[in-house]
């Protein structure tokens, strides 16, 4: 896999004199370059890519994707609302959110496409007396997530209508005049690739539970590779993989359905970085451990103190000579460390990187997603790092 760290030391020495530090650093040409290459994997199945903005909703990520011709998947009222105020055509909106929205005959006439995550939400929309297209969220009673906390199906998980429930949402549907169109799982993020093969098959065995459904929607999840040794989900080969079983659907009932996915990760993830300071190094003794203080964390970067992910990390200097290193941030808190075990946060790996002095700059790769939209904003009273973008 390409480093995740994709500024050279003489640019993030350049973009640290101009903007200070921390600063997140996205890159337009590798957003760019993701999203044709996402769009070329979907026009095989005729599948409509829609970006999850959940991951990174910085407005000219969106102008970008809209430009592109991307969807989108909002989660909340609130994303929608960003996405139509910055020009994004409401009917290129998927709204499915855990959170009933507050006006929601607002956003049904505004033709904004909702998809209900919950038999109260359907009874909202039946209140409303709006009668039109409309989308279901099942938890098809699988989940899968890169670490236990990112799995969002099975009997654990509270995403969407238990699957046993689709009879009351089949006498829903008579009740309401409203027609159920769109069928929208999503079993969880970063998952093993080998997982989309049965996932298709348990999402068409619901298909089949829902006559009116014209449109599946098969959610996001596709696993990027952030560390040299995890893999990618290869996206053309799972759309090539629904597209099959979409046919053979066909073939069976007669039905065709469109597809649609929402990646988040896999379109921004190693599109961005953060670029921080070396603000102290401290020790505990000679059976101790080494420690990098950074001037940011879990205020700007939550997802190694969260899930104990792990990203790249770079010492931007020339030192020939490498050292064992925590990396931690600068909030007063145990858990803000940059470099906890894999999948575990509760404790600490030492990473070998290069000798480290205060001052040096230091990159932090494969934060473009779930970065600056998921961080402990305001923490310590810290300011949020700004973000900038190049053309890398
Ligand atoms: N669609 C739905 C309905 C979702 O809930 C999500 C993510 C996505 C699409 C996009 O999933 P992605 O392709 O980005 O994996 N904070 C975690 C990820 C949680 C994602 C929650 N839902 C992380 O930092 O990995």
């Amino acid at each position: 896999m390409a480093s995740t760290i994709f500024t050279s030391r003489k640019l993030a020495a350049k973009l640290a004199a101009k903007y200070g530090t921390p600063i997140y650093v996205y890159n337009l040409r590798g957003l760019e370059a993701r999203a044709k290459q996402l769009l070329e994997a979907c026009s095989i199945a005729g599948c409509l890519p829609r970006y999850a903005i959940k991951a990174n909703p910085h407005e000219r990520i969106l102008k970008l994707f809209a430009r592109l011709g991307l969807g989108f998947d909002a989660s909340s009222e609130y994303e929608g609302e960003l996405a139509v105020s910055i020009g994004i055509a409401p009917q290129k909106i998927n709204l499915s959110s855990q959170q009933p929205p507050k006006d929601l005959e607002k956003i049904l006439q505004s033709r904004v496409e909702f998809t209900a995550t919950s038999l109260h939400q359907l009874e909202l929309v039946a209140q409303t007396g709006w009668q039109g297209n409309i989308g279901v969220r099942i938890n098809p009673g699988i989940g899968a997530g890169g670490t236990n906390r990112t799995a969002t199906g099975g009997v654990s998980a509270s995403f969407g209508i238990w699957h046993e429930y689709i009879p009351k949402i089949l006498r829903w549907q008579k009740r309401s005049g409203c027609q159920i169109v769109r069928l929208h799982i999503h079993i969880g993020s970063g998952y093993d690739p080998k997982i989309w093969h049965s996932s298709i098959n348990t999402a068409l065995s619901l298909v089949e539970q829902l006559p009116s459904v014209t449109i599946l929607n098969m959610g996001g999840g596709f696993k990027v590779a952030r560390m040299p040794d995890e893999t990618e989900a290869g996206m053309a080969k799972i759309i090539r993989s629904f597209n099959i079983a979409l046919k053979d659907f066909r073939r069976r009932t007669d039905r065709d359905l469109r597809l649609e996915i929402e990646p988040g990760t896999w379109l921004v993830a190693n599109n961005g970085l953060i670029l921080s300071r070396v603000v102290d190094i401290v020790d505990t003794g000679k059976n101790g451990f080494q420690f990098i203080k950074l001037d940011t964390g879990m205020n700007d970067f939550l997802r190694p103190a969260m899930y104990g992910a792990q990203h790249e990390i770079e010492v931007l200097n020339q030192a020939t000579s490498k050292k064992h290193y925590v990396v931690v941030g600068h909030n007063c808190e145990s858990g803000d460390i940059l470099t906890p075990e894999p999948g575990n946060p509760e404790l600490i790996r030492p990473r070998l990187l290069n000798m480290a002095g205060i001052g040096d700059l230091v990159a932090i790769g494969g934060a473009g997603a779930y970065g600056a939209s998921m961080r402990v904003a305001g923490y310590n009273s810290f300011p949020s790092a700004a973000e900038v973008f190049v053309d890398e």
